[in-house]
């Protein structure tokens, strides 16, 4: 297959591609499933159950050709590990939120438990040929650990997630022994350049490495360190909103508009997506411009999401009391401007709900990459797209350039965004569309999982990248 010649294909991560509850399948998921297919390889991870104790037995499953091998875990791993270290420390502090991250010793002895328990999990299924890929930033540790099984395998281990400036990661206990881990890999990869800068900057100013173009240095280890953004099947997508479900979706949503202009938001319900900043912009937009009240709908879909930690569910009351508040300001007795839905949606049906909005709001404050922007893109109709707006801080906003990129944390800019693109001319819309629509299909799924496992192929298997001929 491709790039991975013989060699099977072996990916860690907390979740693994399962359909989730409401049908979708996450962009990861889609995006190995097809290389673990064809390389007949194995994903490990957590099964999403509790297990009173451990016991270390694997559960191996197939789906559709993917090989699944999932462990369950103790109540204290899931509050320590998932709830603790990943959600309450890491996953705040690389979205610059060190105001709520909190640091505790239980939850890196959990994180470090867990890690162990992935890694001896794992080592009896790896063979000498297999490529080992590690996804996201609950399992940074995975691969150190993995080498001190003996696994000189190639490793490569992917961030999902971005990479914080140094002044804020160095408010992490331990912070050089997180970074330290991920010498052990071969190739780490990072959605964009801003996030691989920062990466350098920690290991060069207070690891004391070097870099040298895509190497980087710690003591005797060189590792390549890359960015590579994160595509969606672009292809897939664009069928997919002209599928029956789409179309369905799209007319049902089209007659309760009754004309009106629909603007949509569709993220995880997680404080990094700036969904108050968003309501508190488009509350702008309506306070500046009565004419268009009763024009507009807002709606945004907001699947609840790591309900059990704390900053979660105070994101989940502070919107639910302001999408009341706005609504009972300006709604009439037949118009409400925001539609909050708490649900999730299957792709297709999500399509025709892209389609059928003139605004794809995306107004994350912090993303590593976010795919919610491509998939709007590519749902559009080509004869009548229509625009999105997009947080200068995705990292999405590194490649589609053509969007209107905004500030999220100013509602005046959100709310002058809106009103352009609810006033932009067709031509302008379909240029704009192109521009983007063409990043999406050359930068897609396939492109990125390609660049990344070409790049570990290329490693010689004691560490070194082999010389081109
Ligand atoms: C982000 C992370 C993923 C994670 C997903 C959903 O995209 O990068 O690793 O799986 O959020 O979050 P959850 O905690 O529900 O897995």
């Amino acid at each position: 297959m491709e790039a991975l010649g013989m060699s099977r294909l072996i990916v860690i991560s907390n979740r693994v591609s399962r359909p989730t509850k409401n049908g979708n399948q996450g962009g990861l998921a889609v995006a190995l499933s097809q290389a673990l297919r064809e390389s007949r390889g194995i994903w490990v991870g957590w099964s999403g159950e509790i297990t009173e104790n451990f016991t270390g037995q694997i559960g191996f499953s197939e789906d559709e050709g993917v090989k699944t091998a999932t462990i369950d875990l103790e109540e204290q791993d899931v509050d320590e590990y998932y709830n603790g270290y990943a959600n309450k420390t890491l996953w705040p502090l690389f979205h610059f939120r060190i105001d709520l991250a909190e640091y505790a010793r239980d939850f890196e002895g959990g994180y470090n438990r867990v890690n162990q328990r992935f890694a001896d999990t794992t080592s009896p299924l790896i063979e000498p040929e297999d490529i080992i890929w590690v996804q996201d930033y609950h399992m940074i540790p995975l691969g150190r650990m993995l080498r001190d099984r003996g696994h000189d395998n190639r490793m490569g281990f992917f961030l999902h997630i971005p990479w914080p400036p140094t002044r804020l990661l160095v408010s992490l206990p331990h912070h050089s022994k997180l970074v330290q881990a991920l010498f052990a890999y071969d190739v780490v990869g990072f959605h964009t350049e801003e996030w691989l800068e920062s990466f350098r900057h920690y290991v060069e100013r207070e690891m004391g490495g070097s870099v040298d173009g895509d190497f980087v240095t710690l003591g005797k280890r060189t590792i390549q360190a890359i960015a590579c953004p994160i595509g969606i099947n672009a292809q897939e997508y664009a069928s997919a909103a002209v599928s029956d479900a789409a179309k369905d979706m799209y007319e049902k949503v089209r007659r309760s508009l009754q004309d009106r202009a629909m603007i949509v938001g569709v993220d995880r319900l997680d404080y990094s997506k700036g969904l108050e900043e968003r309501f508190n912009g488009y509350a702008r937009f309506l306070k500046d411009h009565s004419e268009q009240h009763r024009n507009v709908v807002l709606t945004q879909i907001a699947p609840p999401s790591r309900g059990e930690v704390e900053s979660y569910q105070q994101i989940r009351a502070t919107l639910d009391a302001l999408a009341g508040r706005i609504n009972g300001e300006y709604s009439d007795v037949d118009w409400t401007p925001i539609r909050y839905v708490n649900q999730g949606y299957p792709r297709d049906k999500l399509a025709g709900i892209y389609r059928a909005a003139k605004i794809g709001l995306v107004t994350p404050l912090r993303d590593g990459m976010n795919l919610v922007a491509k998939e709007y893109v590519a749902a559009q109709n080509p004869d009548d797209p229509g625009v999105l707006i997009l947080s200068r801080f995705a990292g999405a906003a590194q490649q589609l350039k053509d969007a209107l990129l905004i500030n999220p944390y100013s509602p005046e800019e959100m709310s002058d965004a809106i009103t352009r693109a609810l006033s932009m001319p067709l031509d302008e819309r379909k240029r704009r569309w192109r521009a983007m629509m063409d990043s999406v299909e050359k930068q897609d799924i396939s492109w990125w999982r390609q660049r990344f496992t070409e790049r570990l192929m290329a490693v010689q298997r004691n560490g070194e990248v082999k010389q081109e001929a």
